[in-house]
């Protein structure tokens, strides 16, 4: 078909998604992915069994605006006894269809044009368009490598009067990255007594290894009180094909959150969520998540272990980081591609988490796989 008018695009810059390419390579040339963050096994049969169940009794038509509201009881709960914060579910929790809309919705709640947002780079892929589609303007500050830890005084340094929200995520996508204490503190510190609210994209709050606590906002009652939490029951009970996730805020800000989401989507999806506010109820099956994956993160890095690729340590997500510097000077893409068709691993480079694409030779794997996939991924790694 011909489309003969002018399009003047609102995203001009914005093409596929490195996870599309990617994946695309990988299944067009046979290869393992390990590039999209998604898993490869089973999710649990309970929950599976409660979607059905919920469908059969009939719960198929829209669900509440703001979502089930059994499903924003149990998500309160579990922030109470997780973090000792006091949401309420009727007006401070928000069910979205995924993380990516509450990022959307929470972004364009917010700015107005001329508003500045800071972004901290490497960082996930929806964040600066969402911004840039209201006529705001992104500020970046990059984590530095190879610890990508927060450069605060940077950071810092951005705000100005126009500055609107700073957006945070940790455990961290691309780089397995985690906030500590002392950034949270840093964080509270320098957003204190000004207009800046704190996005905190907190997807993989679940995914964190070796005992350590994971920071959110919600632990620092002044920054939750102009923070929205976002978190994804795609990453917690690995259904990433639901699309749920949800929104925490105080009451005022949730209200201009629910103004967007309602003309996005309205309501998201009724059995998945009557389903997974019971699944919540046995907190087993979220707590056991950091060790889970834990247990797949050092399978994963003692196979690669004697491999040339360098492990940048991972203490979250499901993803580790490979530095192939010892390998080869190509540039990030180029040497991503080259494996995926010479060898058949696929991965994803860092440099498109950047603005200006930075290039620090480091690759991402996602290790949330079988068993079976780890292992033959790894031996191809180890012949590189
Ligand atoms: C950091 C981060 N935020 C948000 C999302 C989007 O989550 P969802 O699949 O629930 O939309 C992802 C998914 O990969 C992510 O890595």
């Amino acid at each position: 078909m011909n489309y003969n008018g002018n399009v003047k695009s609102r995203l001009p810059n914005a093409g596929t998604s490195i996870f599309a390419v990617m994946s695309g390579l990988a299944n067009e040339v046979g290869a393992i992915n390990l590039s999209q963050g998604f898993p490869d096994f089973p999710i649990s049969m309970e929950l599976v069994d409660l979607v059905n169940h919920y469908m059969r009794e009939g719960f198929n038509q829209y669900a509440p605006m703001p979502g089930v509201l059994a499903l924003r009881e149990a998500i309160a709960v579990k922030a109470f006894d997780t973090f000792g914060i006091t949401y309420d579910p009727v007006s401070e929790i928000n069910i979205t269809a995924g993380a990516t809309e509450a990022i959307f919705c929470v972004v364009t709640s917010m700015i107005h044009t001329g508003d500045e947002v800071i972004i901290i780079e490497p960082a996930y892929d929806s964040y600066a368009p969402a911004v840039e589609l209201c006529g705001g303007v992104v500020r970046y500050s990059s984590l530095q490598f190879p610890d990508y830890a927060v450069n605060w005084p940077e950071v810092k340094s951005l705000i100005n009067s126009h500055t609107k929200m700073i957006m945070i995520n940790s455990p961290h996508n691309p780089t397995g990255s985690v906030l500590s204490a002392a950034d949270m503190k840093e964080l509270d510190h320098i957003t204190r007594n000004s207009n800046i609210v704190v996005m905190s994209d907190e997807v993989y709050e679940h995914l964190i290894f070796d005992g350590i606590r994971h920071e959110s906002v919600c632990y620092y009652p002044e920054l939750a009180s102009r923070s929205f939490v976002i978190g994804s029951f795609g990453k917690t009970f690995h259904t990433t094909g639901w699309k749920t996730g949800f929104i925490m805020a105080p009451a005022v800000l949730m209200t201009e959150v629910r103004k967007v989401h309602q003309f996005v989507v309205f309501a998201s999806n009724t059995p998945i969520q009557h389903a997974v506010a019971q699944f919540l109820k046995n907190k087993e099956n979220y707590l056991q998540l950091p060790g889970f994956y834990q247990q797949k993160r050092d399978m994963f890095t003692g196979l690669v272990h004697n491999s040339r690729f360098k492990i940048i340590p991972s203490y979250g997500t499901y993803f580790q980081l490979l530095d192939y510097s010892a390998i080869s000077d190509e540039k990030e893409m180029d040497f991503a591609v080259r494996i995926t068709k010479e060898f058949g691993v696929a991965s994803v480079p860092v440099s498109p988490f950047y603005h200006d694409k930075q290039d620090h030779k480091v690759l991402r794997f996602c290790f949330a796989k079988t068993e079976e996939t780890l292992v033959k991924a790894a031996e191809i790694l180890c012949k590189i």
